[in-house]
């Protein structure tokens, strides 16, 4: 056989359905195609639809042998992120250079180094529910982003106070949020609504945004160049320090790329994660009480990374990024030669990507996939192409392990301290927010009582 089968009709009225009802066009598409099927709109080649793949034996072909072998890992498929990421971006390499800066980027997010950022989590979360008033309505969705941006421009930035965290913190929320609705989001689809026509128009707004962005971060950047010795243990220190194999520093430029990419990668994802847990964590008294008999246990105070290896809290968090995961998708992978793959005929430089969201709904491996039970985490292991929320090979997320930490870290600090209520009546859908998937309504909540003073310890210094 050559191709998978496609959608026909207009392409344009195919990428408008993608553009505002994701989900449910990849759902119609997979109950009439199956597991593999193509998506022209998304390309200008009919030879070459891009390729939407949810079969697992598919996707461990797919994602272990990205390194060239049959697929490769490109960067022109990013292309649309291009004008707010920076053109030095890891998002935007391949080959070496994307090798090259995953080493120098994966040290400071991952081991004993998170150990260093966990109290900060903690106190973040805390401070940003006790501004909240109470018995009103709020939106997790926000409050978890104003976490998530904290986080980063603490643990990432190394920014807590002063002139520049004061100018940054509203600039940076402007820039993440530009992208928050899928008519500004349809922006970067279409190339020919990026004008630039003064602060009026949204795309002016932007590179306005960014440009304010940009000379706050570079005179950072510098400042720290300039004095090594105040450099504390957050991301940049790390980044401006860190050296190859042959010596060589990352330049501004890569620095600030690869600083809005950790903020746009990991920014709304793990706010819209932390958001639906919980959204399903509320709705569902049995597992409140199990999470909080766990957190319980723990006492007053509890060490990060003991937190950090709860079960059932680790079952609740996986099975939200099972349910609803923030990335839809993977990036694209290319073909490198002509592939018989799955019974079909793929030419060279076929674009494939894997959808997460719909192998999470797979009923065959999640029996009664849309029901919200965190169980079957406890019950069976999952192999990384059954449960792939933050992809796999040569592209896998450099953030999966701080977005769990700070999952985990900000669930049990804020439900340890404070007493919510759900205020949703009816079921909450996820929708698209730029190129992620996040609740429709933003899941109103209520803060209903404070539980127990903030905590108390010494100031934490990152
Ligand atoms: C719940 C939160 C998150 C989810 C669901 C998520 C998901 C993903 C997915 C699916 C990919 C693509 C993987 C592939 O193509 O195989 C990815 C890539 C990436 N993520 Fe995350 N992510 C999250 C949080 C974070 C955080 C906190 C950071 C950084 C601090 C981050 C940084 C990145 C970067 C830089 C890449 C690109 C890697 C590359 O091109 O080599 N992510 N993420």
């Amino acid at each position: 056989m050559s191709l998978p089968e496609s959608p026909q009709g207009f392409k344009m009225f195919q990428l408008c359905q993608w553009i505002l009802d994701p989900t449910g066009f990849m759902e119609r598409l997979a109950e009439q195609y199956g597991d593999i099927f193509g998506m022209p709109a998304l390309t200008s080649d009919p030879q070459r639809p891009v390729i939407f793949l949810s079969n697992p034996e598919g996707l461990q072909h797919l994602l272990s042998r990205d390194r060239g072998q049959d697929f490769c890992a490109p960067e022109d498929m990013n292309e649309i992120l291009r004008p707010i990421v920076g053109s030095q971006s890891l998002l935007l390499q391949s080959g070496a250079t994307h090798q090259r800066q995953r080493k120098l980027l994966m040290p400071p997010l991952h081991g004993d180094r998170l150990k260093v950022y966990g109290e900060k989590i903690c106190e973040i979360g805390d401070r940003v529910l006790a501004a909240l008033p109470l018995n009103q309505t709020f939106k997790m969705r926000q409050a978890m982003q104003d976490v998530t941006l904290q986080v980063m421009m603490e643990v990432v930035f190394g920014l807590s106070e002063g002139e520049r965290y004061d100018a940054l913190k509203p600039l940076l929320a402007q820039f993440t949020d530009f992208l928050g609705s899928p008519w500004r989001a349809s922006l970067l689809f279409f190339g020919f609504l990026q004008q630039d026509w003064g602060s009026w128009s949204p795309w002016g707004r932007m590179v306005d945004t960014r440009q304010k962005i940009d000379d706050l971060l570079y005179a950072e950047i510098r400042e720290r160049r300039q004095n090594p010795e105040g450099n504390g243990e957050d991301i940049l220190s790390l980044m401006i320090e860190a050296q190859d194999e042959n010596g060589e520093h990352l330049s501004d430029t890569e620095v600030r790329d690869e600083l809005l990419t950790l903020l746009l990668a990991g920014h709304e994802t793990t706010a819209s994660a932390l958001a639906w847990a919980f959204y399903w964590i509320y709705q569902n008294p049995k597992i409140y009480e199990k999470v909080m008999a766990e957190i319980s246990e723990l006492g007053p105070n509890p060490d990060p990374m003991s937190i950090y290896k709860l079960p059932y809290l680790t079952a609740v968090c996986n099975e939200t990024l099972r349910i609803a995961p923030a990335a839809m998708l993977t990036f694209f992978r290319h073909t490198t030669h002509p592939l018989e793959f799955m019974g079909y005929h793929l030419e060279t430089n076929t674009p494939v990507v894997g959808c997460i969201y719909l192998v999470h709904r797979r009923p065959d491996i999640y029996p009664n996939p849309a029901q919200f039970r965190p169980e079957r985490f406890l019950e069976r292991e999952f192999s990384p192409y059954e449960f792939v929320p933050f992809g796999a090979g040569m592209r896998r997320c450099i953030g999966a392990v701080l977005a769990q930490y700070e999952m985990k870290l900000t669930l049990a600090t804020v439900l340890s301290r404070y007493s919510l209520q759900l205020c949703e009546n009816r079921p909450v859908k996820p929708q698209r927010r730029g190129i992620t998937l996040a609740p429709a309504t933003g899941i109103r909540m209520k803060v209903t009582e404070v539980k127990a003073k903030q905590r108390d310890r010494a100031p934490v210094t990152v």
